[in-house]
């Protein structure tokens, strides 16, 4: 049985109705990065922080998973689960569409931690269904201010070692909507075994660090996953 590991960025949950970060009406674009998506920004305006991920976890009660979550989840059926989803983003449309072996490189906008000690176990908790609010005076199980479980610019990438395990056993990676921009979730192409395919959905041009050649499915991502699932089963993968 082939093994499949897909990196994930917010391309794929753009047509779900999630912002991407980059581009034209990208998040980035009207709320900068240092100020929502640093620890230096968040010393400085923890509530405008919260605020933020407040926004987005409250946009999130009102999408669905779109046609290519639902296929990743239906290819990891059909391949007895061998599929690892390493996805950037922090939104939980993956686990809705059915996929159970997912890798938050970035976080969970749906978990909450610590603010003195964010990668404490005892401090991470999922909220509750309905409770997207956090509010500043909100406590950690540390007594520290509650925030995001989300890792921001200049914080380590606990879940990376993790990543690059899957990565180095693939037989066929996936990539689907991600600018290849932010490491090191872009480095992981290169732990990709040298006879690996390597397949890249997205609907404008990316630059592939280290110059391993990609087969390149120039679409969205509900359109190149339909193309691509054909692609697989004509080579008969987990059929
Ligand atoms: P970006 O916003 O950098 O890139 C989104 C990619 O999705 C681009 O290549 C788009 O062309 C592509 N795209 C747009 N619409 C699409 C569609 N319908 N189908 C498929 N692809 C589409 O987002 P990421 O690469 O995910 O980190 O960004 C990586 C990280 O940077 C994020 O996790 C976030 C951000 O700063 C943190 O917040 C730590």
């Amino acid at each position: 049985m082939k093994k499949i590991v897909v990196l994930t960025g917010a391309g794929i949950s753009a047509e779900s109705g999630m912002a991407t970060f980059r581009g034209a009406g990208g998040l980035w674009n009207n709320y900068p990065v240092e100020q929502v998506a640093t620890p230096e920004g968040y010393r400085r305006n923890p509530g405008l922080v919260i605020r933020f991920y407040n926004e987005l976890r409250r946009q999130l009660q009102d999408i669905q998973p779109n046609g290519a979550h639902l296929m990743l989840a239906e290819l990891e059926r059909r391949c007895g689960g061998n599929v690892t989803v390493v996805t950037q983003n922090v939104d939980d449309l993956h686990e809705r569409a059915g996929s159970r072996h997912v890798i938050h490189l970035h976080g969970e906008l749906l978990k909450v931690t610590s603010s003195r000690d964010p990668n404490n176990p005892a401090c991470i908790r999922t909220l509750k269904p309905g409770e997207y609010e956090v509010k500043m005076g909100d406590r950690a199980a540390d007594g520290s201010q509650l925030r995001p479980f989300i890792v921001w610019f200049g914080e380590p990438v606990p879940l990376i070692e993790q990543a690059i395990e899957e990565t180095s056993r693939a037989d066929i990676f996936i990539i689907i909507g991600t600018s290849l921009a932010v490491y090191p979730a872009a480095g992981l192409l290169q732990y990709v075994p040298a006879g690996a395919e390597v397949y890249l959905i997205d609907p404008e041009e990316v630059a592939v660090p280290s110059g391993r050649p990609v087969r390149f499915i120039r679409k969205g991502a509900t359109e190149g996953m339909k193309e691509l699932m054909n692609l697989l089963t004509a080579q008969k993968i987990c059929s």
